[in-house]
């Protein structure tokens, strides 16, 4: 029997899965289906990659993988409605939703928890991991190797899986928030909107690729960038009294504090 995947879940983190993995050809190698309760969002996924989309789980043999993006709410009723397709390996990007819980809800499967940020469609995301001890090492290195495909996969404990939901899953939100403005100081200064987010984006894209490449600081990247009595170190005074690196610092924070909550 092929080898199959199933998606459980086509919004914005469904979608970026398996579009992270298609990027690197996993379809080829394994059979994707696409379930979602909005059957329209399965479909147009699935027909937009040339991919097999479920009406029906009754239909389908048991998956090798079945992945879980659905909302922290739904994922009781998703596990249940998945009780004939197991054993399988769940690998849940679900909030808040721990092993041992999740567990009772399939107990002939086994659960891998990850917190992926939507940077995985592109293959640049940040991906930690933490296995059941019901995952057999075989499946643990077969998965590892299918989710470095997304990006940076590393194994953390579960404990600190809401860590990093703060810091890497929303981290984005807050890099395009940060995006956003520096486009805005573009236009302010009379640069057309289109041109300045490009540069803007560009900028940032550079700057994490550089800091990425030489393994630097930031800080030195700064000094590097700032001549003294220029434009740069003009432009950090007023971030700094702003207090922009507290602010970011807080923001962190505030999620965290968030992501502690949203599985209670
Ligand atoms: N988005 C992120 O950046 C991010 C980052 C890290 C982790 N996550 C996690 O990923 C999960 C999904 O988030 P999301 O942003 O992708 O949510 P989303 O866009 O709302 O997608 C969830 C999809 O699952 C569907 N669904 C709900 N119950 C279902 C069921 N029983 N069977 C099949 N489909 C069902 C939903 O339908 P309805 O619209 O009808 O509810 C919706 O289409 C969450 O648990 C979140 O914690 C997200």
């Amino acid at each position: 029997m092929e080898d199959s995947m199933l998606f459980v879940g086509c919004g914005n983190m469904g979608s970026a899965l398996v579009r992270g993995l298609c990027r690197d050809n996993w379809h080829k190698k394994f059979r994707f289906f696409l379930f979602d309760q909005v059957l329209e969002k399965a479909k147009s996924l699935a027909s937009s990659l040339g991919l097999e989309w479920v009406e029906d789980l009754s239909n389908l043999e048991a998956p090798r993988f079945i992945f879980l993006a659905v909302k922290p709410g739904d994922v009781r009723e998703a596990l249940l409605s998945l009780r004939d397709l197991s054993p399988a390996v769940f690998i849940s990007t679900v909030a808040g939703a721990k092993i041992q819980d999740l567990e009772e809800f399939a107990p002939q499967g086994a659960i891998v928890r990850v917190m992926p940020n939507l940077c995985v469609e592109v293959g640049e995301g940040v991906v930690p991991v933490c296995f059941s001890p019901r995952v057999k090492v075989e499946e643990r290195e077969d998965l590892l190797f299918l989710l470095s495909s997304l990006g940076w996969v590393f194994e953390a404990q579960e404990e600190e899986l809401d860590l990093f939901t703060a810091l890497s899953g929303s981290g984005p939100g807050f890099v395009a928030l940060f995006i956003e403005a520096l486009a805005d100081g573009g236009v302010k200064i009379g640069i057309p909107w289109e041109k300045s987010l490009k540069v803007s984006v560009q900028t940032v894209a550079g700057g994490a690729s550089l800091l990425k490449a030489r393994g630097m600081h930031p800080a030195q990247l700064k000094n590097w960038v700032a001549s003294p009595g220029g434009t740069t170190i003009s432009g950090i005074k007023k971030l700094e009294e702003g207090a922009f690196r507290g602010l970011v610092m807080e923001a962190v924070e505030e999620a965290y504090k968030r992501a502690k909550n949203v599985g209670k």
